[in-house]
């Protein structure tokens, strides 16, 4: 289905051939609605281009426009905007279509393609803590997204699990391992082990040797040092698996770092042989001589020990989402400390020839009340499972006060989705690169920009239809008259131009907020029109703008990974 924007664009660049233009500029929802609903820059550019008067080439573009029955005449506004308002019959007509249609109006892209998305990718040994939401709520949102709107989507959980901490673990667990506690809690237990050994490596070199020699044994293959390492990551992984449930996340492959150790050496010969990295100092290195940014940043690949790096393992990841996934893009979300570490891999690739659309989708932190990075009153990490389940306890204070007669399993179950959803949304509805304070009072508030204020809009529509126990009236065209009903209408005819914008440079938020400033034109709209107590056509016409509110609603919080309750 075609979006207004579409089709204005479409009537724009007619009028501009007719014109004898060329396209340019963009045409966009207008920045100040009291000039009309969307805009066009394309007299400022193409004025600029030719040094014309922009004003006189907008003249010249609005007289050939052809407006048909789509909107009012277009006006030229101050320095050269073309302004265009839609007309109330368009509206009534395309929300119309929007109704009917299972994807709400949201068309599957043209270009499809399959994209491999790295995103949460935790390290073992360690319980997943707060400062993984981001990756982990962000990436699954860019695949719900970009699987509705048509491409193959693969998503790879890439969980360090092969990293030099194995070496302080395995002396750990060998030398220090309560078995008692590793029952009662393995993760806390095996933390304890590996900060024990990390303190003692750092006041004794012969610890620090024999946790060397572990690692060593490990990456050589030694069975004892591989069963407790097994054991280690299984470990790890039922933390994760219990925390992605919670979050309702899930992976379609989940390759960890050790998948690919055995084809590290491969890598590096590979980039000799190419002549992509040198021998240097007895390391192999990768110099970017001339790229200004990382001219002094070489790239190790293997260390002057034999050692693999990071780096390695992720040309080695690059190798097989390319060659065995075939995967035409790569998305990696992952926090702004590894912007350098992505640059020089994306570079290494480039060199050689591996022709994927990279990106590295960066993010900020969440913060304390201090400010500071968020952490227990102790400066440890918040762990993540402990961050949830206090959410789901917060959301549960609130029901019990709003609604007390609910059933018990209603409860948990609505406590749940509020909890979560509120998590999940405090950190969706902030542009991703934004730092931003972790507050319970702001993101469980049912006012404001929240999940639970979305859900509560959502909650209400679905009462209108119990309370009324009216089905969903069948209309073929809205019947609008009410200005608060003609801006509630368009809006949802934006929802189709919304959902791919995401995808542009890879901001949740800016569906979260259209859905926010949904929820308050329907609340505008339901303050200002009756809707069961006005006449007929209004009333199925109402009733239809509330119907296809809420479903916008559902399906929009569902691709921010947010579920809806029926009631709360
Ligand atoms: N495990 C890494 C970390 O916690 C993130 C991995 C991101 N993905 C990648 N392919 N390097 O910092």
């Amino acid at each position: 289905m075609e979006t207004f924007q579409s089709l204005l664009a479409k009537r724009l660049s007619d009028a501009l051939a007719k014109a004898g233009l060329p396209n340019a500029g963009e045409l966009t929802p207008a920045t100040d609605r009291r000039f009309g609903d969307y805009q066009t820059n394309a007299a400022l550019v193409l004025g600029k281009q030719r040094s014309e008067n922009p004003q006189t080439l907008a003249e010249r573009v609005i007289v050939r426009f052809d407006i048909g029955e789509l909107c009012e005449p277009p006006t030229v506004a101050g320095v050269g905007f073309i302004n265009f308002t839609l007309r109330a019959d368009a509206i009534a007509r395309k929300a119309g279509e929007v109704l009917r249609d299972e994807r709400l109006g949201v068309a599957r892209t043209k270009s499809t393609r399959r994209i491999v998305i790295d995103f949460g990718s935790p390290n073992v040994a360690k319980p997943m803590h707060v400062g993984h939401i981001r990756s982990t709520v962000l990436g699954d949102v860019l695949a719900r997204i970009a699987r509705f709107l048509g491409h193959e989507v693969i998503r790879d959980n890439h969980v360090g699990d092969w990293g030099t901490q194995f070496g302080m673990v395995i002396y750990g667990w060998k030398n220090l391992l309560d078995r008692q506690a590793l029952q009662r809690n393995p993760l806390a237990e095996i933390v304890r082990i590996y900060k024990e050994t990390n303190e003692r490596a750092t006041r004794d070199p012969q610890v620090r040797e024999a946790c060397r020699q572990e690692l060593v044994k490990l990456q050589a293959g030694d069975k004892e040092n591989i069963d407790i390492w097994n054991e280690c990551v299984a470990f790890s992984m039922q933390d994760f698996e219990h925390v992605y449930k919670l979050l309702d996340v899930h992976y379609d492959i989940q390759c960890g770092e050790s998948f690919y150790s055995d084809r590290l050496p491969a890598v590096v010969d590979g980039l000799l042989k190419s002549g992509v990295a040198e021998i240097s100092e007895g390391a192999v290195v990768v110099f970017f001589r001339d790229e200004s940014e990382l001219a002094n940043k070489p790239c190790i690949v293997r260390k002057r020990d034999g050692g693999f790096n990071y780096a390695t393992t992720d040309l080695a990841t690059i190798d097989y989402r390319m060659n065995d996934l075939k995967a035409d893009a790569i998305w990696y979300v992952v926090g702004a400390p590894q912007i350098l570490h992505f640059k020089q891999i994306f570079e290494v690739a480039r060199r050689e020839s591996y022709k994927a659309d990279f990106r590295h989708i960066t993010h900020g932190s969440i913060l304390g009340d201090d400010r500071k990075l968020m952490k227990t009153r102790s400066g440890e990490n918040v762990p993540l499972r402990e961050l949830l389940d206090e959410a789901c306890k917060r959301a549960r204070k609130i029901i019990e006060k709003k609604n007390p007669d609910l059933s018990e399993a209603d409860k948990t179950d609505i406590a749940h989705k509020i909890g979560i959803g509120a998590v999940k949304y405090a950190d969706l509805s902030q542009y991703r690169m934004t730092d931003y304070v972790f507050s319970w009072e702001k993101m469980l508030s049912l006012q404001g920009n929240t999940a639970p204020y979305l859900q509560n809009a959502y909650v209400r529509i679905r009462s209108i239809f119990r309370k009324a126990g009216e089905s969903v009236p069948k209309i073929d065209k809205f019947t609008l008259g009410d200005p608060a009903e003609i801006n509630l209408a368009k809006r949802l005819c934006q929802f189709a131009e919304i959902v791919p914008q995401v995808l542009n440079d890879f901001r949740p938020n800016i569906l979260a907020n259209y859905l926010f400033e949904l929820a308050n034109s329907f609340h505008t709209f339901y303050e200002a029109c009756p809707v069961l107590k006005s006449e007929e056509p209004s009333r199925s016409s109402r009733l239809a703008l509330c119907n296809l509110t809420g479903r916008v609603l559902g399906r929009g919080l569902d691709l921010l990974g947010i579920k809806v309750p029926e009631k709360m």
